[in-house]
């Protein structure tokens, strides 16, 4: 199928987009939204800039303008070695942060001013600082998912698709595994780790072997449930669950596997299953059903990441057009940040 990014006007990119997406889009809709992709495309060459997809985007946007999709960890890569004058990042802020971070000398962009992330938002630099004062010389890992100024007291960052490879390369017997409360606890569990509490680690109850937790959450993941599974499989006892590793520990031990959005979605491609539950941002079960139309991903999902839904093409247009909003970092911070990503990427 000819890339949707090289048609030549608004009806091909329309063309395009519907062979991919089907009838997951209406009519009437797709053409707008062909026509705004049609002008980034155009408009992405001109100013020399590349834009990266988080594989949550929308699925009209996922499959028309990102030169790149990935996870956070696989678009952070990109983002490191990009020589476009402009990076343009659908995806939320910590990602576009993380963007500036690695590669400071390229104009960042993110087309929504806010598009947070409850887990960025569920710690402060002054609360890792307080736990490493009680627990010096104990490596903190910390989730991508964080603000520049947490991964500035960091001493190593993890995604989703990394933390248990790097807590286990760490071979430390304490850790601070910080702020995803189930990201660690999944990540405790496959390396034989005691989960300690932040209650419980500020009154000193942090012993041999364990790992001290923060009780960040994602609002999207918490809601997925056992019972969502145990549903789904009386249902349609061949169903493969996929479960990402911010969901609850009881969901991924309940699920067949457990890996990063990208994982996962070359998982369902590589598997030879017909069924599928994916226990992630709906957005992305939607992108991996365009393009394995002989699969079939259950539509148990009504959960929309609200930051990334933030993200659209109306607003990626503006700006490219505009150069806006650019992310903007403390010099000092940044550098800090960036060893723990550098960190990062060195061991993964
Ligand atoms: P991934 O790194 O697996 O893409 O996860 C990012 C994220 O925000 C999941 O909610
Ligand atoms: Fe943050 Fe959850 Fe949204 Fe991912 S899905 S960006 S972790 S709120």
């Amino acid at each position: 199928m000819k890339n949707i990014q090289e048609a030549a006007t608004v009806s091909e990119t329309f063309t395009l987009l519907k062979e991919r997406l089907r009838d997951m889009v209406p009519e009437a809709e797709l053409y707008v939204k062909a026509e705004l992709a049609y002008e980034i495309n155009r408009l992405k060459k001109e100013k020399n800039a590349v834009i990266l997809g988080h594989n949550y985007m929308e699925p009209a946007l996922y499959h028309s303008i990102p030169d790149y999709v990935g996870d956070s960890l696989g678009l952070s890569r990109i983002a490191a070695d990009s020589k476009a004058d402009r990076i343009v990042f659908c995806g939320v802020r910590f990602m576009a942060e993380t963007a500036k971070i690695l590669n400071p000398s390229r104009m960042v962009l993110l087309p929504a001013k806010v598009a947070g992330c409850s887990l960025a938002a569920s710690i402060t630099a002054q609360d890792v600082r307080e736990l490493k004062k009680r627990y010096p010389g104990v490596p903190v890992v910390t989730y991508i998912n964080t603000y520049a100024d947490v991964k500035a007291e960091t001493d190593i960052c993890c995604t989703s698709s990394n933390a248990v490879d790097i807590v286990r390369q760490l071979d430390s017997d304490m850790v601070i595994c910080l702020p995803d409360e189930f990201l660690a606890k999944n990540v405790a569990r496959e390396t034989g780790k005691k989960v300690i509490m932040p209650s419980e680690a500020l009154n000193n109850k942090a012993g041999k072997n364990s790992m001290i937790v923060w009780d960040g959450k994602c609002e999207v993941h918490e809601k997925f449930t056992v019972s969502d599974i145990e549903s789904a499989r009386r249902q349609f006892p061949e169903t493969v669950v996929l479960a990402h590793p911010e969901c609850p520990p009881e969901v991924v031990e309940a699920s067949d596997y457990s890996g990063s959005t990208t994982a996962m979605v070359d998982y369902v491609a590589k598997s030879d299953a017909q069924k599928f539950l994916i226990l992630t941002e709906c957005s992305m079960s939607d992108n991996i059903q365009a393009e394995n139309p002989d699969k079939e991903m259950l539509g148990l999902c009504s959960i929309r990441c609200p930051h990334m839904n933030e993200i659209t093409l109306e607003d990626t247009l503006t700006c490219l057009r505009e150069d806006k909003y650019q992310i903007e970092l403390d010099e000092d911070i940044r550098v800090k940040a960036k060893k723990s990503l550098d960190r990062m990427l060195e061991m993964s």
